[in-house]
C-alpha cells in the first residue's frame, strides 16, 4: 500500500465520519415526520361512514329546494353524551330564507352539517324535496349546495383557481359571472393580473372583505339551489361587512338560503327566524312576531341594542372625557403659567433685595464647585 493511498483512506474515514455525525440532527426530523406521516395516512386511508364519491343514490334531474328537518335528534360521534338535538324540527320552503339564531354552542353551525350530511342523525328525517337525503347521491346532493363560512378557506393559487373548487371544469364566463354576483368583479379587475392573482398561502395577498367575497363567488359558481350562509360576516369588519352583506344578499335571491349571522340587524328581513334553544326549535316567526312575542329573540335583540347604544355612549363620554381633559389641561396650564409668573416675580423682587455681599459669596461658591 502506497503512502497516498494511507492518506486517502484516512481522510475519506475522517470525512465520512465528520458527515455522518452532522446528519444525526437530520435524522431526528425525519423520525419524527415519519411518526406525523403514520397519522396522516392512517387518516387519508381510514373508510368514512359517509363516502362522497359513492356513485349510489337518486340523483333527482330537478330541484325545488325545500328543506325539511322532521324529528332530528343528533349527538356528534365523538361525544356521545351530549344531545345536540331532540326531536327538532324545522322547514325551510323553497326560495326562502331562515334565519338560525340562538345562544353560542346551540346547535347552529350544527344543522349546516347536517344539511350537508357530514354527519347522519340519530333518529328522525332531514328532507330535501320530500326525499330523505340518505336516499340521495351524496356527491350531487353537495353540488346543490353552497357554503360560506366564517373564515373563507383559500388555496395557494389564483383567484380564478379558489373560484373554480367550486365546480368541476367551470369555465372563465362562469367564475367572472360569479364573482360579478359576489360584488368582488371589480377589486378582482383592479388588480394587475386580474383573475390570475396569486392569492398566496391561504390567501394571505388578500383583505378578509375580499377573501369571503372570492369564498361566496366559490359557493356559487356552480349556481346552487342552496345556500348555508354561517357567519359568513362575523370576522369582517362593519364596512367591508357591508359590502359583503350586500353580496350576500343579491346571491340570496331565487335560491333556498339558511343564514346564521351574529348580528341579528342582518337577519330582520328574513322570512323566518329560528331560534334554536336546548336541542330544539324554542321560537319561530318573523322579526316582528317574535318581538312581539317578548321571549328569546326579543331578549337578544335587547341585549345587542344595548351593547350597541352602551358603546355609543362609551364613545361620546370617551371623546367628551378628552375634551374635558384638555380643557382642564388648559386650565391648569393657565394656572401654572400664572403660579410660575408669580413666582418670577417674586424671585425678582427677591433678589433685588439681596445685599451685594451675598451676590459675591453666591459667585465665589459657584466657582469653587466647578473647578
Ligand atoms: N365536531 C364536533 N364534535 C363534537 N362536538 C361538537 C363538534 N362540533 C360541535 N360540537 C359541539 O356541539 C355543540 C353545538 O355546536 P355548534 O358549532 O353547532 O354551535 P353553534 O350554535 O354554531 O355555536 P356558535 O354560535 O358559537 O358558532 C357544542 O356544544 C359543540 O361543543
Ligand atoms: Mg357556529
Amino acid at each position: 500500500m502506497t503512502g497516498g493511498a494511507v492518506l486517502a483512506t484516512f481522510f475519506s474515514v475522517l470525512i465520512g465520519a465528520f458527515a455522518v455525525g452532522q446528519a444525526g440532527p437530520a435524522m431526528e426530523a425525519i423520525s419524527s415526520g415519519q411518526g406525523a406521516a403514520y397519522q396522516i395516512f392512517e387518516t387519508i386511508d381510514s373508510d368514512s361512514e359517509i363516502d362522497p364519491l359513492s356513485k349510489e343514490g337518486d340523483v333527482p334531474s330537478s330541484l325545488e329546494g325545500t328543506i325539511k328537518l322532521s324529528k332530528v335528534s343528533f349527538r356528534y360521534p365523538s361525544r356521545p353524551d351530549a344531545q345536540i338535538f331532540e326531536q327538532l324540527n324545522l322547514k325551510v320552503p323553497a326560495g326562502k330564507t331562515v334565519a338560525v339564531v340562538g345562544p353560542s354552542g346551540n346547535g347552529k353551525s350544527t344543522i349546516m352539517h347536517l344539511v350537508q350530511r357530514i354527519y347522519d342523525i340519530d333518529a328522525g328525517e332531514i328532507l330535501i324535496d320530500g326525499r330523505n337525503i340518505k336516499s340521495l347521491n351524496l356527491k350531487w346532493l353537495r353540488q346543490q349546495i353552497g357554503l360560506v363560512s366564517q373564515e373563507p378557506v383559500l388555496f395557494s393559487g389564483t383567484i380564478a383557481e379558489n373560484i373554480a373548487w367550486g365546480k368541476e371544469q367551470a369555465s372563465q364566463e362562469e367564475i367572472e359571472a360569479a364573482a360579478k354576483a359576489a360584488n368582488a368583479y371589480d377589486f378582482i379587475s383592479n388588480f394587475p393580473d386580474g383573475f390570475n392573482t396569486q392569492v398566496g398561502e391561504k390567501g394571505a395577498q388578500l383583505s378578509g372583505g375580499q377573501k369571503q367575497r372570492i369564498a361566496i363567488a366559490r359557493a356559487i359558481v356552480k349556481n346552487p339551489k342552496i345556500l348555508l350562509l354561517d357567519e359568513a360576516t362575523s370576522a369582517l369588519d362593519t364596512e367591508s361587512e357591508k359590502i359583503v352583506q350586500e353580496a350576500l344578499d343579491s346571491v340570496k335571491t331565487g335560491r333556498t338560503t339558511i343564514v346564521i349571522a351574529h348580528r341579528l340587524s342582518t337577519i330582520k328581513d328574513a322570512d323566518l327566524i329560528a331560534v334554536v334553544n336546548g336541542g330544539v326549535i324554542a321560537e319561530k316567526g318573523t322579526h316582528d312576531e317574535l318581538m312581539a312575542k317578548d321571549g328569546i329573540y326579543a331578549g337578544m335583540v335587547r341585549v345587542q341594542q344595548a351593547g350597541v347604544v352602551e358603546k355609543k355612549k362609551k364613545h361620546h363620554k370617551k371623546s367628551s372625557k378628552h375634551k374635558k381633559k384638555h380643557s382642564k389641561h388648559s386650565k391648569e396650564q393657565t394656572s401654572t403659567t400664572t403660579k410660575i409668573s408669580d413666582k418670577t416675580k417674586e424671585e425678582n423682587e427677591k433678589a433685588k433685595n439681596v445685599p451685594f455681599s451675598r451676590w459675591v459669596i453666591e459667585i465665589q461658591v459657584l466657582i469653587a464647585t466647578d473647578f
